[in-house]
């Protein structure tokens, strides 16, 4: 039995996690076509809660039906009919079926919208994704007027996931999405007060958690994920992260998730390197941990005293408690290895466990030129989407009652996922 992994955590709005493992956000494609929640999700999130995690983090449930982050999104958006409340109750009794937390990750993806579900998204300032494939359209920059509207949207979302039975809500500013957009001085070349200083480009986060705490009261957690950094030059770098999470935690937040990168610069998902790079970034000595974001946490544990969560990268026992025993962070986020293996973090904690499958270290479309550290990037995009498609079939698996599945012909679930979605966003209800 682990006991630091065990061990029971009070928020600072008195709420206790029943221990420090959290199942991070992943998006599960699950929602029917008018974005509602479903029973597979309910069966899903059973499972990881019968898996022993002290928190389930929902993946994005956005807040606007017409910007989805994919089509199988669950959004809340405007007033819910008591079959949308009653869906959303169904999911949230199964996932604290066994006593775990579930907090619904509010969300809006911003230019990261895919053409598919919008041809013109919506961003701090008109600033196209530079990426390649088409996926993206060439975003609008938000009206002021709207920038209130996304504000009251997250407001509203949260105050409906409390009333459904979510035990707090995460705002996610991490990972490129709307709000990550405004963080960085890349993408937010506005000149008015939402722009320009950091001060202004966190004016949006701030607002949405001063708004979402009004509507959920002192008793409800309320979270941030928020970048160490965008690993991108000129952008949201960690001094600026140190600063924004100093100000979250002025405002009562109950717990600070760091990540970082964004679909430009995955970061999140890097399976080698990315400690080395931050530290290059700060001219510090090389370490080698499992984990992407600690060196990152140590500092801002150092400027704040709000909970910590760290995800990316943590596949060990002993690294997960050490880097609790360092006081580097309280939650040890685990996202891609329960995909296929729910029950991880029960067998971490009792000790039957010592280490999880790393897959992102071993996906990859074939052996050769498609093996692991192609320098093709073309065929490195590829075994990205192929290894991603793993992670989503598996995730159908679970929804569905069965087994994850360690191997998997990678190509095929990259073709199965794309056909999926394709069909999922042809038929997707009217926003
Ligand atoms: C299939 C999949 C879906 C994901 N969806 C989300 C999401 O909806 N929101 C989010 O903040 N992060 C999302 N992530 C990122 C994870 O939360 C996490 O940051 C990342 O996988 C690194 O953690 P890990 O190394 O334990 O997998 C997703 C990751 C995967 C693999």
């Amino acid at each position: 039995m682990s006991a630091r992994l065990s061990k029971p955590l009070v928020l600072p709005n008195g709420a206790s996690l029943k221990n420090r493992i959290a199942k991070a956000a992943m998006t599960e494609g699950l929602a029917d076509a008018a974005n509602c929640a479903t029973d597979r999700l309910a069966t899903l999130y059973r499972r990881w809660s019968a898996g022993g995690a002290g928190l389930l983090i929902t993946g994005n449930v956005m807040i606007d039906r017409r910007y989805l982050e994919r089509p199988g999104n669950v959004a809340i958006d405007g007033p819910q009919t008591d079959q949308q409340l009653d869906a959303l109750k169904r999911w949230t009794a199964a996932a604290r079926e066994h006593g775990a937390d579930i907090w619904a990750q509010l969300s809006h993806p911003g230019r990261q919208t895919p053409k598919m579900i919008a041809a013109e998204p919506v961003a701090p300032s008109a600033i196209g994704l530079d990426l390649p494939g088409g996926q993206f359209g060439e975003p609008r920059a938000l009206l002021n007027e709207e920038i209130g509207d996304v504000i009251e949207r997250f407001a509203h979302a949260a105050a409906i996931a409390k009333q459904t039975g979510f035990t707090g809500v995460q705002i996610h500013a991490a990972h490129g999405y709307l709000i990550s957009e405004f963080l960085s001085p890349r993408a937010n070349v506005r000149d008015d007060e939402w722009g320009g200083s950091l001060e202004n480009r966190a004016r949006l986060l701030m607002r949405i958690v001063d708004a979402v705490r009004a509507q959920v009261g002192s008793g409800f957690s309320v979270s941030v994920k928020l970048n160490s950094s965008d690993f991108q030059k000129g952008g949201f770098g960690p001094d600026d992260s140190a600063a924004v999470a100093r100000w979250l935690e002025a405002r009562g937040v109950d717990l600070i998730e760091i990540s970082g990168g964004s679909y430009e610069q995955p970061t999140m998902m890097d399976m080698d390197g990315l400690e080395a790079r931050y530290e290059e970034e700060k001219r510090e000595s090389t370490r080698q941990r499992e984990a992407y974001f600690l060196t990152y946490a140590e500092e801002m544990r150092a400027a704040i005293k709000t909970p910590l969560m760290v995800t990316g990268g943590f596949r060990t026992r002993a690294g997960m408690e050490e880097a609790l025993a360092s006081g580097a962070c309280d939650v040890i986020g685990v996202a891609r290895p329960l995909c296929v293996h729910p029950a991880l973090p029960a067998q971490l904690i009792s000790g039957g466990v010592d280490a999880m499958p790393a897959f992102e270290k071993t996906l990859r479309v074939g052996p050769g030129v498609f093996g692991p550290g192609s320098s093709v990037d073309l065929i490195r995009a590829l075994n990205g989407f192929a290894a991603m498609a793993f992670f989503y079939q598996n995730i159908f698996r679970l929804a569905d009652g069965r087994d994850g599945k360690d191997r998997m012909a990678l190509l095929w679930a990259f073709i199965r996922h794309q056909r999926h979605e394709a069909k999922a966003a042809a038929s997707l209800e009217p926003a």
